[in-house]
């Protein structure tokens, strides 16, 4: 079996452009790392229902549920977590303030704290992520052995995991700064990797490039690369030459087309094949380009394949399996 990557790792955050497969990946990751009995917790931040929608269950309440088993017994848990629930629940943790947070809420207060504030939103969503995390260490019952959080995209997510400087105009001393700080501390620590997912486009690679030197520059610890949706290129390299060079054996489709009974057409099929026998060449060619500017950044690197007919629970296994021996969790 491979070596893991990330042994030391309790919270993996996974974000890349939106749209690449961040929720199908951080889900993916969630089953590879319940491996062997193991209990992970897989987060969302966006209020966006995405993992509920995965797993084909009900829409999450904000409580801990558990939405799938792994293979070899272990489990994956799903929790969203919602800005005002996480602002109660931290008022209750810290100060024992349940009462009074049911009043708040009633008086939409709470609501006009986390809009008025936005970060306070986030230190409150990352904060719940890093009270779940602390729980190892504490040896609660209910701890996990990894978090997986479905993360803002690559264009928000430094500022979005760097909450000292979110919460730094807001206050400068007092609980929240505190707060903060200690989420600041796990975040930034060696115990957090945080991914990205890519497609082999010119503009999802080049948000993934920016985005780690992004995070390098503010201290946030870069995880892996993975390059979701690739698709294996359907012919041999010297085929894609004569594809790209138009000189492909004309003859040889002629009698390919001939042998499955579709000779009758081969005037009108013929022509079609060969403008998409260039354009597959001329897309594998960009995606090896894309391959490689990836490669540079000589981080570790996965590549999940693009599965015909969407992501079921059959995918996702698919996918984690894929994670797995690419030495995820
Ligand atoms: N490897 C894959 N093979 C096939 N379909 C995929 C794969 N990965 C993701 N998808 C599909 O692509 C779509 C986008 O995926 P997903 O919702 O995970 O992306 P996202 O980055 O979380 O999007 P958003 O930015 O909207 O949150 C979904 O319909 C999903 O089922
Ligand atoms: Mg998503």
């Amino acid at each position: 079996m491979t070596e893991r990557l990330w042994p030391d790792v309790v919270m993996h955050v996974v974000s890349g452009k939106g749209g690449t497969g961040k929720t199908t990946v951080a889900a993916a990751m969630a089953l590879a790392l319940a491996r062997e009995g193991r209990r992970t917790l897989l987060i969302e931040v966006e209020g966006r229902q995405g993992i509920a929608q995965l797993f084909d269950t009900p829409p999450l309440p904000y409580e801990e549920r558990k939405v799938a088993v792994a293979p070899g017994g272990g489990e994956v848990w799903a929790l969203a977590v919602d800005p005002q629930e996480a602002l109660l629940d931290y008022l209750e943790t810290f100060y024992n303030l349940k009462r009074a947070g049911a009043a708040l809420r009633k008086m939409g207060a709470v609501d006009f704290a986390t809009t008025i504030a936005p970060g306070l939103r986030d230190v409150l969503l990352t904060g719940k992520a890093v009270e779940v995390v602390r729980r190892k260490g504490k040896g609660d019952a209910d701890a996990y052995d990894a978090v997986v959080m479905d993360a803002p995209p690559t264009g928000r997510i430094a500022k979005f995991l760097n909450v000292n400087s979110e919460v730094s105009g807001l206050a400068r001393v007092g609980p929240i700064r505190n707060h903060a700080d200690l989420v600041m501390g796990v975040i930034a620590s060696p115990t957090t990797a945080v991914h990205l997912v890519t497609l082999l486009e010119e503009m999802p690679v080049q948000e993934t490039i920016d985005g780690v030197a992004e995070l390098r520059s503010e201290g946030l610890p870069v995880g892996g690369i993975i390059v979701n949706m690739t698709r294996p290129p359907m012919l041999t390299p010297e085929q894609m030459a004569h594809a790209t060079a138009g000189t492909l054996s004309v003859g040889e489709i002629t009698a390919a087309l001939e042998s499955c009974g579709l000779g009758a057409h081969e005037d009108a099929i013929v022509p079609a094949l060969l403008r998409e026998a260039a354009d597959h060449a001329q897309r594998v060619a960009l995606e090896q380009r894309e391959r490689a500017r990836i490669a540079e950044l000589d981080l570790p690197t996965f590549e999940l394949p693009l599965l015909g007919g969407g992501i079921d629970l059959g995918g996702l296994y698919e996918l984690a399996g894929i994670l797995r021996d690419g030495g995820m969790g």
